[in-house]
């Protein structure tokens, strides 16, 4: 019913793009020529660019991105300053060209100093074409430059003594959920979130995924701390899931990596679709098979590096879990991950994860290690208000504290993991 909704307000936009285009009259007497115009989408073309708070991602300090919605087609540069400093500008030019967007900017940072405030700030630009009808050349209409608030964060410090964090997943664009998660989140300040996978009901608009990926709600989830991306089955799900790199900026538009905040060494995975590649319900267009393979080789190399090996804790973040309780008894081996954990529960287990923590099943679940499940594993809950969770870690270098939450801040799990020996 939703998706059938979404369409019909498309084709509307778009029919209202067409009589634009081709009515009498337009942008300075000429025929206003859409950045979308041979898409089925449509945008505003009138009022400014920002389409809410820029987005802080990365999360290790040598991959920072600033991710900055749109709501109108934009180009536009940042500026950033460690401390004190003077600001310096970033652009995101491309072949000669400074970058031309309609849903969202993406700008690349240089590595930044660890545990260091930066000051920064987005300067938009709102632009369109206009074809004068007796002009070979078409004609550019520029707003003037808006330029954002000042706003900082904190890079993540592999040095630091604790490290706190914060985990939601599955919020499936619930706007009731993704308030509460937002205003317990600034209360704790952490040093990054991290946003486990499912953030959608599925992908089917581009011009949709600002709202669905940076600014919910147009509440500005991640402009103060970094957040560390996870994509969930959802994430991967309709004809627009493919754009979702310019709209995440993980290191190098990849969705596994790592990175380190104080004695917390973290892995990111994906865990992919709960259908194997050959479901007809992916009408051949999975290939999870060769992703889960080229994890396991980075994820081999990875443990091996002394930031990795020398942390006090090591935590593996993915969306679908690698156990489950049905596991026990009446297994569907899609219900949980059981080809990601084929593939990569031994590495994780010589390396010395701790833990894993998950979400997906939409049912909170504390899993400790036993004998058939070496690794223990956290799982946040679903996306009503009822089910959801909020996930709040502190590591130090002699334990690592974990509370998972209901959204009005009922305790439901309170966890204690001391260092390794
Ligand atoms: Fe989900
Ligand atoms: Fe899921």
């Amino acid at each position: 019913m939703a998706i059938a909704r979404q369409f019909t307000h498309s084709l509307a936009m778009n029919r209202r793009t067409f009589f634009l285009s081709a009515g009498a009259g337009g942008l300075a007497s000429g025929i206003a020529v859409r950045a979308d115009e041979t898409s089925v989408e449509s945008v505003p073309h009138d009022g400014p660019a920002l389409g809410g708070a820029p987005v802080i991602t990365g999360p290790a300090p040598e991959h920072m991105v600033i991710l900055q919605p749109l709501r109108r087609p934009a180009t536009g540069f940042v500026e950033f300053a460690v401390g004190d400093a003077e600001f310096q500008r970033v652009d995101a030019d491309v072949g000669g060209l400074h970058p031309y967007e309609s849903h969202v900017l993406k700008f690349r940072l240089p590595p930044l100093p660890t545990g260091k405030a930066v000051r920064y700030r987005v300067t938009l630009r709102s632009i369109d074409w206009v074809r004068v009808k007796q002009w070979v050349h078409g004609k550019i209409v520029a707003g003037d430059p808006e330029p954002g608030v000042e706003r900082t964060f904190r890079t993540l410090d592999p040095g630091a003594a604790t490290s706190s964090f914060v985990v939601w997943n599955d919020t499936h664009e619930n706007s009731e959920t993704l308030k509460a998660l937002h205003e317990s989140t600034s209360a704790l300040n952490p040093d990054f979130l991290l946003w486990n996978g499912d953030q959608t009901n599925d992908v089917h608009f581009e011009s949709e995924m600002a709202g669905q990926y940076l600014a919910p709600e147009g509440l500005p989830i991640t402009d103060r701390w970094p957040l560390a991306y996870v994509r969930g089955n959802h994430d991967l799900r309709g004809p627009a899931a493919r754009k979702l790199p310019s709209f995440t900026g993980t290191p190098d538009d990849r969705f596994y990596y790592s990175f380190r905040s104080g004695p917390l060494a973290a892995l990111v995975m994906d865990t992919g679709e709960d259908k194997p590649d050959d479901s007809p319900y992916f009408a051949g267009l999975a290939a999870f098979k060769r992703m889960r393979q080229r994890q396991a080789d980075w994820l081999k190399a990875t443990i091996t590096q002394p930031w990795f090996r020398e942390a006090p804790f090591r935590i593996l973040f993915c969306h679908i879990p690698l156990w489950w309780v049905r596991d026990r008894t009446d297994i569907d081996w899609w219900e949980f991950s059981k080809v990601c954990r084929d593939a990569w529960a031994p590495t994780l287990q010589e390396a010395g994860v701790e833990l894993v923590i998950s979400g997906h099943t939409h049912s909170h679940t504390w899993m400790p290690a036993s004998p058939e499940q070496p690794l223990a594993q956290l799982i946040g809950g679903g996306p009503q208000p009822h089910q959801a969770t909020l996930i709040h870690g502190i590591a130090t270098s002699d334990r690592l504290s974990l509370k998972m939450q209901k959204l009005d801040g009922t305790l439901l799990q309170e966890i204690v993991l001391p260092a390794p020996a």
